[in-house]
């Protein structure tokens, strides 16, 4: 926990719960800020775009996709190929499936209220999971920035891709992200808007740490 005053008040409401929301499209940044705010309050996060490539991951083995979000296990988590661009896909047609999304919500919510406070990223969770969240915080940048992110981070973990290939990929998910019926992503109306597109990570930070500060 920082003790600048911000923490200090942070840390004064951790027994009641406090919870910084952090929603927007693929590769805009908002997983390294979000964990890079957690570290700085010592708030624990939850990246829940992992629990729909989870349920993703088991579809592309044959299972049925409403069975596997309501029977996920802390094993599904586990497994070291949920990061890639198939899993991604995959996790983004699960995702516009309501029931998928139903069986996902009160573990999302349960993890939001844990004392001590949380920080969780997706793509609905100022909007649906934590609409009274104390920060929402909406994390954005052009598509073809975050192709080039996320061409980079992929072929530095030995993916084979073109840049041409994950901008498809990006646009894609964006459409279906913000385009289905259950929960599309978009900002909540209280959410502070971070454009990352000529940022850099530690300007980024910033930014969300002082709105943070302000909602203190
Ligand atoms: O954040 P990440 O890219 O890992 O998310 C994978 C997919 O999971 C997204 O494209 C989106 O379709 C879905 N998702 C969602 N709601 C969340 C988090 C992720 O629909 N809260």
């Amino acid at each position: 926990m920082a003790d600048d005053a911000a923490g200090t008040k942070l840390g004064d409401r951790m027994t009641t719960g406090f919870t910084i929301a952090i929603d927007g499209p693929a590769a805009a940044g908002k997983g390294t800020i979000s964990k890079a705010v957690a570290a700085h309050y010592g708030f624990a996060h939850l990246d829940t775009g992992l629990l729909y490539r989870a349920v993703g991951a088991r579809v592309l083995i044959g299972d049925d996709p409403i069975e596997a979000a309501t029977t996920l296990q802390p094993t599904d988590l586990d497994r070291d190929d949920l990061r890639t661009a198939e899993v991604a896909q995959s996790a983004s047609k699960v995702a516009v499936i309501a029931e998928v999304r139903a069986a996902l919500v009160d573990f999302q919510r349960a993890f939001a209220r844990r004392a001590g406070g949380a920080v969780l990223d997706g793509r609905d969770i100022g909007t649906v999971i934590c609409p009274n969240a104390q920060v929402k915080l909406y994390v954005t940048a052009s598509a073809e920035i975050r192709a080039k992110r996320r061409f980079l981070e992929l072929t530095a973990k030995g993916q084979m891709t073109t840049i041409d290939e994950v901008l498809a990929d990006v646009k894609a998910r964006d459409d279906r992200d913000m385009n289905r019926a259950e929960a599309p992503l978009k900002p909540a109306k209280d959410a502070l808007i971070i454009d990352t597109s000529d940022l850099s990570i530690e300007e980024a930070l910033k930014v969300a740490l002082d709105e943070i500060a302000s909602q203190t």
